[in-house]
């Protein structure tokens, strides 16, 4: 179904591969994005040699995409294929195995059953911050892009999956497999068209990766599905329970592979994502004084030097701006790609059917003529109502149509969580403040380590 644009086009500006490949090369997350605004939002070819995909930035041609056209448009080529060696048929594929999955997994992620959950979340965040309390003792360097706050965000996501059946050996055990399967299939990112029957770099990491992954995620759902059957077993609110249940066959019997694709999709749809936005926070604390001033005053204000509760999370509001400029400058969802399944037209240009296309939120969220100064960090352009007057797909952090992201809510919360007790227990020093440059992955990331320096609060005589 095509779409008005502001200016209508018949062919896609191309991007010879000669032009194209250094630029990308370079820092293509940067470069993808420019290409977008110098094409002024309007569709870009990108040559590729043997990969030729269209870049999707307008907003108009985003709600074609995922939205009004959704099932022109499928997860299949380029990121999914590999992808779903190690997520299998589940939320993030497509067709029956997606829908079935979706049914049964949208009620857990409401407002209500989400916030039902907050309080155990709060407590899983709190109880990370001795180690960060031992850091700040003895003044030991915590990477803020990296590890310390992907283990955070780690332990809150796995109980929601798991609840509290889940040691803590076990989900450090998960985490390193889970980080080796998203670098090491890079290449097959890249490059999605190379056969499997070719071994190329990073093939027997993430092999090696998926196995470890499958022991630990059937001995948990074996250990779960025990413990469920048990005559005293007390209804539960956690993501396994409602599995076993809605897979269970008439028999009794539980798809458990089924259940191994829905567990692992929802832990990496929800882990990576959470812990790269975070990365980015502190560089952008560090080089704006002034919102990082503003922020801590009402962090101060509203939790002072208690616990922070699920409760304080909606009177923070200047929190919830940061988050939303954050998302806006780095979503880390920063490509969202699909293939054409019948031929198409988006924005006047002819699109043939098994085509990639590139949505690009990244772009998206640059274009000018939808963001005043769109390259700077500005929270105040949240503020009031103003905001909601903006073109609607301009803003599109967690995709949109019937694949947008069941964890948003879950977001803001766990994210405010942790950005809380963080700093109103320390005063966060950047110890190597430089640019950043955005990584590509299965989330957007910076490349350079943010060392940072946690000093406790009570030094700056908080009266
Ligand atoms: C900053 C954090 C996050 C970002 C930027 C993000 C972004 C996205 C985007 C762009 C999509 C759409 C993908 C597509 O159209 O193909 C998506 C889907 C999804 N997200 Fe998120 N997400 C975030 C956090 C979470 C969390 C915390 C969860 C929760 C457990 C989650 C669960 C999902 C699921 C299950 C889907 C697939 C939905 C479907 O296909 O029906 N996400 N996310």
């Amino acid at each position: 179904m095509p779409h008005a644009t502001d200016t209508p086009v018949t062919s896609p500006k191309i991007l010879p591969f000669y032009k194209a490949i250094p630029r990308l090369a370079k820092d293509p997350v940067t470069e993808l994005a420019r290409m977008g605004v110098e094409a002024r939002g309007q569709i870009v070819r990108l040559d590729l040699g043997p990969f030729r995909p269209y870049l999707i930035s307008h907003p108009d041609h985003v709600e074609q995409v995922l939205k009004t056209d959704w099932t022109n448009f499928v997860r299949a080529g380029m990121f999914w294929r590999p992808l779903h060696r190690v997520t299998g048929q589940s939320i993030l594929a497509e067709g029956e195995a997606w829908a079935s999955a979706r049914k049964i997994l949208q009620p857990l992620f409401t407002p209500k059953y989400i916030n039902s959950l907050a309080e155990d979340m709060a407590d899983v965040v709190a109880g990370c911050m001795p180690e960060l309390d031992e850091h700040a003792r003895t003044g030991r360097l915590i990477d803020g892009g990296g590890h310390q706050m992907t283990a955070i965000v780690n332990e809150a996501v796995m109980k929601l999956l798991f609840g509290g059946r889940i040691p803590r050996e076990t989900v450090d055990l998960l985490q390193p497999e889970i980080a080796t399967c998203a670098t090491s299939i890079h290449f097959r990112l890249l490059f999605p068209f190379t056969p499997y029957s070719i071994k190329v770099p990073g093939d027997r990491a993430f092999l090696r990766a998926v196995k470890k992954i499958d022991e630990i995620i059937y001995s948990l759902i074996e250990e779960n599905s025990r413990a469920e059957a048990s005559p005293a077993a007390e209804p539960r609110k956690e993501i396994i329970s409602a599995l076993l249940t809605a897979r269970k066959a008439q028999d009794g019997t539980v798809d458990v592979r089924q259940v191994r694709d829905d567990l692992v999709s929802m832990y990496g749809a929800s882990s990576e994502t959470t812990a790269m936005s975070l990365a980015w926070l502190w560089s952008v604390l560090h080089d704006h004084p002034d919102v990082d001033a503003k922020l801590r005053d009402e962090i101060d204000r509203v939790v002072g030097g208690g616990p922070v509760r699920p409760h304080h999370v909606a009177q923070m509001p200047y929190l919830r701006m940061v988050l939303q400029e954050l998302i806006r400058v780095y979503p880390s969802a920063w490509i969202i790609p699909r293939q054409t399944v019948a031929d198409t037209e988006i924005g006047g240009v002819r699109i043939k059917a098994g085509s990639q296309v590139l949505v690009s939120p990244y772009t998206t969220h640059r274009l000018p003529q939808f963001w005043e100064r769109p390259l700077e960090f500005d929270p105040e352009r949240w503020a009031g109502e103003k905001h909601q007057l903006r073109h609607r797909y301009s803003f599109i952090p967690f995709g949109t149509g019937p694949h947008v992201c069941l964890g948003q809510h879950l977001f803001y919360i766990e994210a405010s969580l942790v950005i809380a007790n963080v700093m109103s227990r320390y005063r966060q020093v950047l110890t190597n403040p430089q640019k950043l440059t955005p990584v590509p992955g299965a989330s957007v990331r910076p490349r350079e380590s943010l060392w940072l320096r946690l000093e406790p609060r009570d030094r700056d005589a908080r009266a």
